[in-house]
């Protein structure tokens, strides 16, 4: 299913919402996966701490289902997780279970703990905790003993238990060792930090997953929240209208959307006006080489 600006806003509308939705007439953005062509939107959703709450409490409980409703009312796709993040998979789940429409949901998660015998038995346990009847990625979560995972992702996926399989890394770290990974072993995706104040992976990440027809994951897309903290005092330029950006989410979304090696980003949030903001980043114009520049520019003058 795909949805256009027009639907984006009567979705806004039956939710009671009136918003500031970028003025033009472009359909969602979506992005192939390089393995299969699949399309899937160019705009996700994180769960680090964002979704580590306590279950027993029911307000919190109804809150991240909202955001998770309205993820996929708005065209989101991918949700991103870890059994590194405390109960955020147990939400999930709850929370699935009272959303009937996510035939969108392109459900991602990971293996974080060494050894085969606790890697298999950890997915098993992630299976159980999102309900589906099979789950789209599964990455190793910070390359940790990806050595042993990825014969057991590789099984898993020819036995239909998961769809596609990848790797994680972020902030910088083992980038070396990723490159080894991407350059000699068969990936889905990769998943690791891009944005406008941290551009290292321009490098040779990006290009490189280009090159090996790799499907790219951006995480920590606002640098844990640190590019509000260090701009939202600032206005936007005057020609962020020309991209349809009305604010720096979208501002810092649609950085990291544009550039051609990226599949999707996944910004985490535990705030519904927030992830309307960054849902807008969706939709609308994005940003040309020469306009990316104009963006890094502006910025750094900031
Ligand atoms: N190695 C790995 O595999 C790895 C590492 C890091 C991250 N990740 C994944 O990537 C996801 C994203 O990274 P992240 O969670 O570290 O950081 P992030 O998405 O860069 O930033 C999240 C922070 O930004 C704030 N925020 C979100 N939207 C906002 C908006 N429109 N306006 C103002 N503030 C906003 C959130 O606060 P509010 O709750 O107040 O909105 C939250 O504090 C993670 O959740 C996780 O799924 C994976």
């Amino acid at each position: 299913m795909s949805i256009n600006r027009r639907q984006f806003i009567s979705c806004l509308a039956m939710l009671g919402i009136s918003f500031d939705v970028p003025a033009i007439s472009s359909g969602r953005h979506l992005r192939s996966i390089p393995s299969t062509g699949e399309k899937i939107p160019a705009v996700g959703l994180g769960s680090w701490l964002t979704f580590a709450i306590d279950v027993d409490d029911q307000d919190q409980l109804s809150s991240r289902e909202a955001i998770m409703r309205e993820f996929l009312q708005l065209g989101g796709g991918m949700l991103d997780s870890s059994p590194m993040y405390g109960v955020a998979q147990e939400v999930i789940g709850k929370s699935l279970k009272h959303i009937d429409q996510h035939d969108d949901l392109f459900s991602a998660t990971k293996v974080w703990t060494r050894g085969h015998r606790q890697g298999f038995l950890q997915m098993e346990e992630s299976m159980e905790l999102w309900g589906l009847p099979r789950l789209d990625l599964m990455q190793v979560h910070n390359l940790l003993d990806w050595k042993t995972h990825l014969p057991t992702l590789r099984e898993m996926k020819e036995e239909g238990e998961i769809r596609y399989i990848g790797v994680t890394t972020s902030h910088g770290r083992r980038h070396d060792e990723l490159i080894s990974i991407m350059q000699h072993e068969q990936l889905d995706f990769v998943q690791f930090t891009y944005n406008i104040l941290d551009r290292e992976a321009e490098q040779t990440l990006l290009p490189l997953a280009q090159e090996k027809g790799i499907a790219v994951i951006i995480n920590r897309p606002f640098q844990r929240g640190g590019l509000f903290d260090r701009f939202e005092s600032y206005r936007l330029p005057t020609w962020a209208s020309e991209i349809d950006c009305t604010n720096w989410a979208q501002f810092f979304l649609k950085f990291i959307i544009s550039h051609p090696a990226v599949t999707c980003a996944i910004p985490a949030t535990s705030q519904l006006q927030h992830l309307r903001e960054n849902m807008g980043a969706a939709y609308g114009r994005l940003p040309d080489a020469p306009t990316r520049e104009r963006m890094i520019e502006y910025v750094r003058s900031l």
